[in-house]
């Protein structure tokens, strides 16, 4: 796949995507006010989700071969929470979360890790949010803004997982991908 055929297929993930969650404009603007409500909490809920992602075996074994620091993880782990919060959810978020996953190929993260370290975010999230939102409205507001963001951003990055690893495998074989995803449902309808 060409660099710009992938570029119109992430733009088309990212904006069926949206659709699908009703991450709109609203949601945007929701997500917003909650990022100044939450904002003194990132540290508290990111040593929250490195504790138990630390309590994990193969994550461990992914930290000590690619000698992620903690400092180091919370800084990452900082910058896209804010990312998450602040953006428009245009382009440019689709393809810089689509580079977070391919990082993540890169290192080795077990692809399972990734939905579950998503889930222990919105677990901490909502705590918090659950913490320090008393209108009742308000709260409901807040939780499915980050609700949709979330599951947008795991969506895009579980989409770089799948395309990384079929590109290797298409450069690799000299395979076509028709017939790459032809195989794949014949190989699917026989089980
Ligand atoms: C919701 C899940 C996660 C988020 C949002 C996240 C966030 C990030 C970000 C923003 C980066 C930098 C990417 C870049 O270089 O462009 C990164 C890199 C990385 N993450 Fe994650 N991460 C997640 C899950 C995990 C998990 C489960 C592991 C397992 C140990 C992990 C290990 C790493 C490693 C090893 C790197 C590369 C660090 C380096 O470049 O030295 N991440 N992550």
């Amino acid at each position: 796949m060409t660099d710009k055929n992938l570029s119109l297929k992430v733009a088309d993930i990212s904006k069926k995507s949206k659709d699908y969650l009703g991450l709109d404009e609203e949601a945007v603007s929701n997500l917003k006010e909650v990022y100044s409500i939450l904002k003194d909490s990132f540290p508290e809920i990111i040593n929250a989700v490195l504790s138990v992602l630390t309590k994990n075996e193969d994550a461990l074994k992914v930290i000590s071969e690619t000698g992620l620091e903690a400092e180091k993880a919370v800084k990452l782990l900082d910058k896209w929470l804010n990312l998450a919060f602040s953006s428009k959810y245009e382009e440019d978020m689709s393809e810089e979360v689509f580079k977070i996953g391919y990082a993540h190929v890169r290192a080795g993260v077990p692809q399972y890790l990734m939905p579950l370290t998503m889930g222990a975010f919105l677990v901490e999230t909502l705590k918090k949010l659950f913490e320090k939102i008393d209108d009742k409205e308000k709260l409901l507001k807040a939780v499915l803004a980050v609700s949709k963001a979330y599951f947008w951003n795991i969506t895009i990055m579980l989409e770089s997982y799948k395309e990384e690893r079929i590109n290797s495998f298409l450069e690799v074989t000299g395979m076509s991908r028709e017939l790459f995803e032809r195989m794949s449902r014949m190989r699917a309808r026989k089980k």
